[in-house]
């Protein structure tokens, strides 16, 4: 447990900015309500939170704010009533944004489709409506495997309005995962696309859906509903599988909107932990609505005139939370874009920027690191004068980076909004607001209502300046509501350090109450923002035939944050059966690749005859970091 300053650190960041006079006469917070909202927060957090339910429209009032009679089960807003879909959507039809754009949507090929509030609304009801009538009713669960396309928007919307459970897998994740996780949910209905671009190449993403239902339950994925949006060659299995078009033709664009309990579930989202096996993290309609339409309306300090480009994917938490639901509950305008951000040039993301006006740019660390390589003159010939805030989210930002994303894309003009949160907290936790002062690389403090700390492993605070394990000492609204199907791994999350919720991460905090994220504490990767447990790939590793034994940990690398690096014990016979080791390493890696899909990489294979281990057999991956620092074999 580190509990000095980690060797090797840079030294403490020490330039500060000020955000710009005009920032702080418009933003919604104020630096006055700020301190009243710290103060409200730390007199009565569950009357903090109250305030915040009060901006939404509930079809019943809780009972209480916050049941934390059986920790660590918090329920927030016992009693209430309401459904995600009634603020993002529904009401928006009623009032002003009804003609406002809700979804502005690029493809790769520069083809653009905009929906209006009402638009979206339409949409959402006739799939609603067509999913009734495949039989998908409350608490159903509906797995999307999606590209980002508005589809996937509309899915996403239109499975909450009913009640559904939504339960995005990722479109970057291989056929056997989409498969565990189809039967994990026992989901009915899959929805998918044949396919979409990226990179110039166009992926045939209804194939891999064949794959993984290949040898799914026989129970689940009885309907495969496909949106055309390549119009490519695909196999159309009747009965199971019926184009979105089709089903969509006939129905009415009004449906109801299911009333749900605060509690009851809204998505499921999978995630990587410390296990081989991934845990789907479940966030419910009420709790998870206040966590981000607050969030997004203070911290993202959104305006009747923005437009927000988040380059996250739907399909992980931030694009749930800040490319989807965040928006579209402050009725905000939102981008959405299918393809490779540097295709068919380096400067794609800025002519998004420029041909849409978009003011807040939301991307990740190594996009930022991508976009940098081409230096100080980037993006010169776009206009991206209409930005106005930037945001950073899923890996540590470091001032480097930091600063180039201030002056090159934010013209020392724009405040920095780096992000720290995750999947299980379902909104951003600390993160300087438009006001804070900035210091780069750092995720500034504990958001109003967030009870952040740096502790060591008997819980006590460390002093400022040391690290020591990031906890959060209060529930909060957008948090977890449970993990699907394991009441023991969600305990658990409180359980490392006795009464606080353990995020897993390493972190200092400095005199001012700013914190600096120093990586993850535990076996969990941090490859390009994307989440990934070494055991994942070891479990990947281990099911190929020539594979005895594997260990994975780490590699730093420039710009995806971090690589994995494979120790691996082959079975005898694998000389048998590949010309040499660097054939063997580049099946493996393939393997890997198939079995995980092309987010895991892994950059470096080595060959073993033995890897360190405990006496009760755990895997000593500390002592294989040790020996790659050194350079070479100490075991
Ligand atoms: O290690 C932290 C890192 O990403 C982890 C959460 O990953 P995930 O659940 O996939 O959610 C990512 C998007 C919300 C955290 O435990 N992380 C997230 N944000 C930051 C970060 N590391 C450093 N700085 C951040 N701003």
């Amino acid at each position: 447990m580190p509990t000095t300053e980690t060797p090797g650190a840079p030294p403490a960041e020490e330039r500060v900015f000020r955000p710009a006079p005009s920032t702080v006469i418009e933003a919604n917070v104020k630096p006055a309500e700020l301190v009243e909202a710290y103060r409200l927060a730390a007199a009565d957090h569950p009357g903090y939170w109250e305030q915040a339910a009060l901006e939404l429209e509930w079809h019943r009032k809780w009972d209480a704010v916050l049941d934390d009679s059986r920790p660590p089960v918090y329920r927030w807003f016992p009693g209430a009533r309401t459904n995600i879909v009634h603020n993002a959507l529904d009401r928006h039809v009623h009032i002003w944004t009804k003609n406002k754009l809700a979804l502005i949507w690029e493809g790769e090929a520069g083809d653009c489709r905009k929906f209006t509030y009402f638009e979206l609304y339409r949409e959402v009801n006739r799939l609603a409506g067509a999913l009734r009538a495949l039989g998908v009713g409350r608490g159903d669960r509906v797995c999307l495997y999606m590209p980002p396309i508005p589809e996937t928007v509309v899915a996403m919307l239109a499975t909450a309005k009913i009640g559904a459970v939504h339960v995005f897998v990722f479109a970057g994740y291989a056929a056997k995962f989409l498969r565990e996780r189809v039967n994990e949910a026992g989901a009915k209905v899959l929805v998918t696309a044949d396919g979409f671009y990226r990179g110039g190449k166009l992926i045939n993403l209804k194939a891999v859906v064949d794959e993984g239902l290949a040898d799914a339950r026989p129970d689940v994925a009885e309907t495969v509903v496909v949106v055309r949006r390549t119009g490519g060659d695909i196999d159309m299995q009747e009965p199971r599988d019926l184009y979105y078009h089709d089903l969509l033709r006939q129905e009415s664009p009004e449906a109801a909107t299911e009333i749900m309990e605060a509690g009851e579930p809204l998505f499921w989202l999978p995630t990587s932990g410390t296990t081989g096996k991934p845990k789907s993290v479940v966030h419910s309609h009420g709790g998870y609505m206040v966590g981000a339409h607050h969030t997004f309306r203070t911290v993202f300090d959104i305006k009747p005139t923005d437009i927000h480009f988040c380059t996250a994917d739907p399909g992980w938490i931030t694009g749930h939370t800040y490319g989807v639901y965040g928006p579209l509950l402050t009725g905000a305008t939102v981008i959405l874009y299918e393809g490779h951000p540097l295709y068919p040039q380096a400067d794609r993301l800025p002519a998004i920027i420029e041909r849409y006006g978009a003011t807040i740019f939301y991307a990740t660390p190594t996009l930022i690191r991508m976009l940098m390589r081409y230096g100080p003159q980037y993006p010169k010939n776009r206009d991206i004068s209409t930005l106005r805030l930037l945001g950073s989210v899923g890996e540590p930002l470091g001032p480097d980076a930091w600063m180039w994303l201030y002056k090159h894309i934010g013209r020392s003009n724009c405040p920095v909004l780096d992000t720290w949160w995750q999947t299980e907290t379902g909104m951003a936790m600390l993160s300087p607001m438009p006001i804070s002062l900035l210091k780069p690389g750092s995720v500034g403090k504990a958001l109003p209502g967030v009870a952040a700390d740096v502790v060591d492993e008997d819980g006590r605070p460390v002093p400022p300046g040391q690290s020591g394990f990031l906890v959060l000492g209060k529930p909060w609204p957008g948090m977890l509501t449970g993990l699907a199907g394991d009441d023991a791994a969600y305990a658990a999350y409180w359980e490392k350090i006795p009464g606080v919720y353990f995020a897993g991460d390493l972190a200092r905090r400095d005199e001012d109450g700013y914190f600096w994220i120093q990586g993850r504490a535990d076996d969990v990767l941090n490859i390009a923002g994307h989440r990934i447990g070494t055991a994942e790939v070891e479990a990947a590793l281990c099911s190929h035939r020539f594979v005895a034994d594997a260990a994975v940990i780490g590699l730093p690398d420039k710009i995806k944050g971090e690589v994995a690096k494979a120790f691996v014990v082959p079975s005898p016979q694998w000389q048998e059966a590949y010309a040499d080791a660097d054939a063997f390493a580049s099946d493996l890696r393939a393997h890997v690749r198939r079995e995980l899909g092309p987010i895991v990489i892994v950059r470096a294979v080595a060959l073993r005859e033995s890897l360190p281990r405990t006496h009760s057999g755990k895997i000593l991956r500390r002592v294989l970091r040790e020996e790659e620092e050194a350079g070479g074999k100490l075991f």
